[in-house]
């Protein structure tokens, strides 16, 4: 068995070479910073990839979901129902929109919304669902479009990702990525809505930038927002989608590593994935069941910090974060949400690791299991 790194291993570093940076430079050097030829090339490459009618490139993640919403008039009065185990962001946007949150709670397996629930919480107040593929593992998309309400995507995790077969990008009103640093395809910042919707696109359309048309008079037809998406991170973009297919070799092989390394640790378990969809692979979360892994998920994250290896909480559930506590005192608990956000742990996975890297991080949560069930 190896022993303790003597250099910290990062959680999700992104995985930037020299043909981004010379991107970047050619971008800085063509006159034009702001959204023009780049980000388009990059919606009409995202458009083919996605098998989807429209791609708008936009700021972020949390702006794709906040117009998405707004393009489908969700507003005031109105309730999106969605999932507790997310990024903030997701019932963030609800809120911009001057909407309610409405939280259902999640599957054991794979923590995704659970579409037999979300019937429960449904009123005539419902205008949307706001299901996550969380992780990369595609939610169960058939039976929440059954309910008959518009859905719109939290992709931000599922880029590479389809549902029986069927690319994520095009299967509901509208679907959701993000750019962000960490994520499969990165710019830095940045974020993609995904639709065949055409109604939905112009919306989305004029909405993240009014334009100056021709220089000489302007108006704005509708809400208008600063969410659009500059050439300077288009340019990262257009050169991670080239490198996609072999990120994904190696996100591929590091879920393999850690599959192998964990498998006779009782107590520490991936999250399910579905072998009939195809699993972006954008986090590898274990869950601690601190009754038979010796220690709780914080135990593990402390002494994993303690032998160099960075982790992470993906996520702990949003109902009980303190705005929402306090905005939404009534809420009824969500046992298995609950449970969940305080058993998951991710563990370091990008492109930029290598296969040693991840054998360190297997060893050392194997080292801390070894003392802990001692
Ligand atoms: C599940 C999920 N939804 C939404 C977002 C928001 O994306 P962005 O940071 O690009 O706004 C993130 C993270 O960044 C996320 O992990």
């Amino acid at each position: 068995m190896r022993t303790r790194r003597s250099t910290p291993l990062g959680f999700q570093p992104p995985a930037i070479g020299d043909e981004e940076v010379a991107a970047v430079a050619e971008a800085l050097r063509s006159g034009w910073l702001t959204t023009g030829p780049r980000a388009a090339l990059l919606e009409d490459r995202l458009a083919e990839y996605l098998e989807a009618e429209h791609v708008l490139a936009v700021s972020s993640g949390t702006a794709a979901m906040h117009l998405a919403l707004m393009a489908l008039d969700i507003g005031p009065g109105d309730e999106v129902v969605t999932s507790p185990i997310t990024w903030p962001a997701t019932a963030n946007v609800i809120e911009h929109c001057g909407a309610t949150p409405v939280f259902c709670d999640v599957r054991e397996g794979d923590l995704n919304l659970d579409a037999s629930l979300v019937a429960n919480v449904v009123t005539e107040r419902t205008k949307a669902i706001l299901p996550v593929h969380l992780a990369g593992q595609p939610c169960d998309l058939d039976a929440i479009h059954e309910l008959g309400l518009p859905v719109v995507e939290d992709a931000a995790h599922a880029l590479e990702g389809r549902y029986r077969g069927r690319k994520l990008g095009g299967l509901s009103d509208a679907s959701c990525f993000s750019l962000y640093a960490t994520k499969n395809l990165t710019a830095g910042e940045g974020g993609l809505v995904a639709t065949n919707r055409g109604d939905v696109a112009d919306r989305i359309r004029s909405m993240r930038l009014t334009r100056r048309g021709d220089g000489s008079r302007y108006d704005q037809l509708t809400w208008g927002f600063k969410a659009n998406l500059s050439d300077v991170l288009a340019a990262i973009a257009l050169v991670q989608l080239d490198k996609l297919g072999h990120h994904a070799e190696l996100r591929e092989r590091q879920f393999a590593l850690y599959d192998e390394g964990l498998a006779d640790l009782e107590g520490i378990e991936p999250l399910a994935r579905d072998a009939r969809d195809t699993h972006a692979l954008h986090l590898y979360v274990v869950r601690v069941d601190p009754a038979r892994a010796g220690g709780t998920r914080d135990e593990y994250q402390r002494a994993m910090a303690q032998e160099r290896i960075a982790t992470s909480i993906h996520f702990l559930p949003v109902h009980l974060l303190t705005w929402f506590r306090e905005r939404y005192p009534a809420q009824p608990p969500l046992p298995v949400a609950e449970r969940a956000g305080e058993e998951v742990l991710s563990l370091p996975l990008s492109p930029a690791h290598t296969d040693e890297d991840v054998l360190d991080a297997v060893d050392a949560i194997r080292r801390v299991y070894v003392r802990l069930t001692a």
